[in-house]
């Protein structure tokens, strides 16, 4: 797939008429509904966002005439600005919202503010808010496409898609490698994302955490949700791995009791050169930031020669700009 900065067919039938067939998402509020192939599709049309943003006007009509609102509840500084970036490349116009700047310091609920956004003419709502579920309400309200950039402990999906990406980039083919995601899996959207978009590509995934911050049971078979593997031991866990995918540490767990102290979590689970030196010898160590530096990965790790932290979040320009591409293809507006 290409995509012309002159080609004037792109703003009324943005997808070629191969991809539409397959796409079939109004909105993206997780990945667990996502199959191989769409994933795939995700990453061809990213392919083909990463040759725009190689050229040297980043910039295509695609979107000319849309209106992108990203709505955020909840600090961000990669998704929210990515978002916006992505939607300046494909010439949306663009309307950044947070909470301490909306009415919602007013008083006004959640769906009153979308309504508003949406008489106002948005056509996608990127929204982050802190209750899991919150996209769902909306997206079951709005014609406008909702992207979920984070609920609460639910679901990243964009952030899962852009791991997937940032892994193929390295890897070529997911099918048979093996993940460890390590550190609190019960408090991370981006854990619950990663799990169900590594193993619908065919990856093994492993969670390896102190036992407080992994819910029981996750290794049993479930007919809800994906086989995965625990190991509380992270020097067992490593061995052989082929992706070490660190989760932000965040402070409150300490304070709530879940942990008992930052100097046990870094002796116990920071992924450092020791640690990466038992996984295979080009795995690839990622973070979704921001990264307590020192506490899940040490410094010599996370600028390390294996490190991709920074290739992640520059791929989540081209995965998002793929993501409104698809959205706004998807469904007339
Ligand atoms: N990974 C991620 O969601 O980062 P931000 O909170 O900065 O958006």
């Amino acid at each position: 797939m290409s995509i012309n900065q002159d080609d004037s067919a792109l703003l009324t039938k943005p997808v070629p008429p191969s991809t539409t067939l397959a796409w079939r998402h109004h909105h993206v509020l997780d990945i667990d509904d996502f199959t191989r192939e769409e994933i795939e599709l995700v990453f061809q049309t990213t392919d083909a966002m990463q040759e725009v943003l190689s050229r040297p006007i980043k910039k295509v009509p695609t979107l000319r005439g849309k209106t992108v609102v990203t709505l955020f509840y909840e600090a961000s500084t990669r998704t929210r600005v990515s978002f916006e970036l992505a939607a300046k490349n494909l010439s949306a116009d663009t309307v950044s919202v947070t909470s301490q700047t909306s009415s919602a310091t007013k008083g006004e609920s959640l769906v009153d503010s979308l309504d508003t956004l949406q008489a106002l003419g948005a056509n996608i709502v990127v929204i982050r808010h802190p209750c899991s579920g919150a996209p769902y309400l909306v997206a079951r309200r709005l014609q406008a496409s909702i992207i979920n950039a984070g609920d609460g402990w639910h679901a990243h999906p964009t952030q899962a898609l852009l791991d997937l990406y940032t892994i193929r980039k390295h890897k070529g083919s997911l099918k048979g490698l093996k993940a460890v995601i390590i550190g609190d899996i019960t408090h991370s959207r981006v854990a619950h994302s990663n799990i169900w978009g590594l193993t619908t590509m065919g990856i093994e995934v492993t969670l390896s955490g102190p036992p407080t911050l992994i819910p029981p049971g996750l290794d049993r078979e479930h007919d809800s949700f994906p086989k995965v593997n625990v190991d509380y031991n992270l020097d067992r866990a490593v061995e052989g791995a082929d992706i070490l995918m660190a989760l932000r540490l965040q402070h409150e767990r300490q304070q709530s009791g879940l942990l008992p102290s930052i100097r046990e979590y870094v002796q116990l689970y920071q992924v450092n050169e020791a640690r990466l030196a038992r996984a295979k010898p080009d795995a690839l160590v990622m973070h979704p930031g921001p990264v307590n530096e020192g506490v899940e990965i040490s410094p010599a790790v996370a600028h390390g020669s294996q490190s991709v932290i920074e290739e992640q979040v520059t791929n989540g320009v081209a995965v998002r700009m793929a993501l409104l591409y698809l959205l706004a293809g998807g469904k007339e507006q």
